[in-house]
């Protein structure tokens, strides 16, 4: 593959990041993308407590010496987030993504070590204030996009942000092939961030149930709900997922009206789906949601890893 601005920035193979996907990105998954060329990512939310969050640094480093991210949610919705700061400057990690808030304090604290901070943004506005804080890559998130998606089409979206921006811009959303990167590249892209397809990696740890689901269905089966976490997440609309519907119900809708319940309700909300994530990732039963984005439409079977790289490059 070409390489690109951000070959160059982190001296990689080639332009693409694994993406950062709560629960599944494990270390197996990331050492074996990092063997393959590519470069990956694993949100720090994936560990319980500090020192896990350490040791699987410290694991991929004694794997590998290939450079390798960690995304940081930067908002107040994660309170492990000062914490999980300073291990990653501690640790030196080599990039930060950060995402769903201001990466102002990631940036002041990582610069000075020479982390990278690379932040998601979902339309050109934001772009600019992150690019004024002094971020090292932007990385364009489209309405094709697994999990949190934007609203913006992701071809659209890069050549919105190709035409403000010097700095590396990355495009995250519906890249599942070869053909796909080359067209993001094409529309000014300096890589691709790569989530979906590689869920369905022989070496993730997810349920079998999981990743037959992204085989089985197809891009016209992916909805978003807003019953999973505070803003609308991209599941695969299995029977029970039409069953409860993607809005919250008319009590909640309610209760969402009142501003003092408002913030609670979120917050409840928030928690107890991400409690129903992982169940549905480890142990699917027939209540359980998959949470991915409609380049599922690509995936044919259950591979490893490295096939799903050499086939992308
Ligand atoms: C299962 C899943 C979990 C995700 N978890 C996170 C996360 O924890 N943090 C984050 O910034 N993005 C998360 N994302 C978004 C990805 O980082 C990336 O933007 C997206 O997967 C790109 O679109 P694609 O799935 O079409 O490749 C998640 C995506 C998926 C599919």
């Amino acid at each position: 593959m070409s390489k690109t601005k951000l070959t160059e920035l982190l001296d990689i193979e080639h332009p693409i990041i694994m993406a950062p996907m709560f629960l599944v990105s494990d270390t197996g998954m990331i050492i074996e993308a990092l063997k393959s060329g590519i470069t990956a990512a694993f949100p720090a939310l994936n560990y319980r407590t500090d020192e896990e969050f350490r040791s699987a640094i410290d694991e991929i480093r004694n794997a590998t010496d290939k450079p390798f991210g960690v995304n940081l949610i930067v908002n107040k919705s994660n309170p492990k987030y000062p914490q999980q700061l300073i291990t990653c400057v501690d640790k030196k990690v080599d990039f930060i993504i950060t995402s769903l808030g201001s990466p102002r304090e990631v940036i002041e604290k990582s610069k000075p070590v020479g982390i990278k901070v690379f932040c998601d943004v979902t339309n050109v506005q934001y772009a600019k204030k992150v690019a004024e804080l002094g971020a090292d890559a932007i990385i364009g998130v489209g309405a094709e996009a697994g999990g949190h998606a934007g609203n913006i089409k992701i071809k659209d979206l890069i050549s919105q942000l190709k035409a403000e921006f010097d700095i590396p811009i990355i495009s995250a959303g519906g890249v599942a092939t070869k053909s796909q990167i080359d067209e993001m590249i094409e529309a000014g892209a300096d890589g691709v961030s790569v989530g979906t397809v590689f869920i369905a990696a022989q070496e993730c740890g997810v349920s079998d149930e999981y990743k037959q689901a992204l085989v089985d269905y197809g891009a016209k089966d992916v909805v978003r709900t807003s019953n999973l976490s505070g803003s609308p997440l991209t599941v695969i609309n299995t029977p029970y997922v039409q069953e409860i519907g993607t809005e919250p119900s008319f009590l909640m809708r309610m209760m969402i009206k009142h501003k003092k319940l408002r913030k609670i309700l979120k917050m409840v909300i928030a928690v107890q789906g991400m409690n129903k994530i992982k169940k549905s990732a480890f142990s699917a039963s027939y209540k359980t949601y998959f949470v991915a984005g409609p380049s599922i439409e690509h995936i044919y079977k259950v591979r490893p890893l490295k096939e799903i790289v050499e086939d992308l490059v």
